[in-house]
């Protein structure tokens, strides 16, 4: 963290939102804040190759960005973070990337979850978990087990996570459950998704320049806003999330109904 001011979110002009300080950083108690933030971590692989290396390089750069923008999306104030890793359709990546994604995630768990327990984020995982090695599922129970009481941010891991893949899961679960056709209501379905801890996340930003959304969160996405940055994940700093922050920051949301002060 550098200076307290390069850490305040730029509003547009003219807007009345007080700043905080909380942590000696300014932050905005606000709707225009997002209570949840999901981040679809891309461009892994070209900041990689950018630099004459593997991919597997580029997914290790991006978990060394990874405690640093939790740190500065929960000093900004938000609530709760899901991280997009890897997903039901990364299986298609050739096998020694696959088997090395799996490797980065295990050692990222044993390096980052103190540090992460120590500040208060409560970890969450969503996605076929099933699917995984046993000893990264028990590691990645273990870390949500330890880190259940935290308050202070919710960090939800998004692996071997696909939303077509979560809404199957949820009409099997509906159907087996012997739920009565009238009694499937949008709130009931919302029970059945991995993500039904989690509030719908109020902004988007995906990295590394696709304008896309990969079969994430499409259901809990239906009236989230989008940030597309051009940065790729492993370089995405501080700055930038000021400018996802400041762009959210400046949207009207209206939910399908007129803005507040609308004619
Ligand atoms: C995102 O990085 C991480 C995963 C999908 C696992 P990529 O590996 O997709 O990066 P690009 O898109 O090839 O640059
Ligand atoms: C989306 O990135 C998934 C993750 C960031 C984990 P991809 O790189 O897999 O997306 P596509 O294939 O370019 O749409
Ligand atoms: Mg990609």
């Amino acid at each position: 963290m550098s200076s307290p001011s390069a850490s305040t979110i730029t509003l547009p002009p003219g807007q009345s939102v007080l700043p905080i300080r909380a942590n000696g950083v300014h932050v905005v108690d606000s709707p225009e804040l997002p209570q949840h933030v999901a981040v679809i971590m891309d461009g892994n692989g070209r900041w990689a190759a950018q630099r004459g290396l593997r991919p597997t390089d580029g997914h290790r750069a991006g978990t060394e960005n990874i405690r640093a923008a939790i740190e500065a999306f929960a000093e900004r104030g938000v609530r709760c973070l899901t991280l997009f890793a890897f997903s039901t359709e990364n299986w298609k990546r050739p096998r020694p990337e696959v088997r090395g994604l799996m490797r980065i995630l295990s050692s990222t768990i044993d390096r980052e979850i103190r540090p992460l327990h120590e500040a208060g984020i409560k970890l969450q995982y969503i996605g076929r978990i099933d699917a995984l090695d046993i000893r990264l599922r028990r590691k990645i129970n273990e870390a949500i087990e330890l880190t259940r009481h935290n308050e202070r941010m919710t960090v939800c891991v998004a692996f071997n996570y696909g939303s077509r893949t979560e809404l199957v899961d949820a009409v099997r679960r509906i159907v087996a459950d012997g739920v009565h056709p009238d009694a499937i209501t949008e709130r009931m379905l919302s029970d059945y998704l991995y993500t039904r801890e989690l509030p719908d996340p109020d902004l988007i930003i995906r990295t590394g320049g696709d304008q896309r959304i990969s079969n994430f969160l499409l259901w809990q996405a239906a009236y989230a806003e989008y940030v597309f940055s051009e940065t790729y994940w492993p370089d995405f700093s501080e700055r930038d999330i000021d400018h996802a922050l400041a762009a959210y920051a400046q949207r009207t949301r209206n939910f399908g109904g007129r803005p507040a002060n609308g004619e």
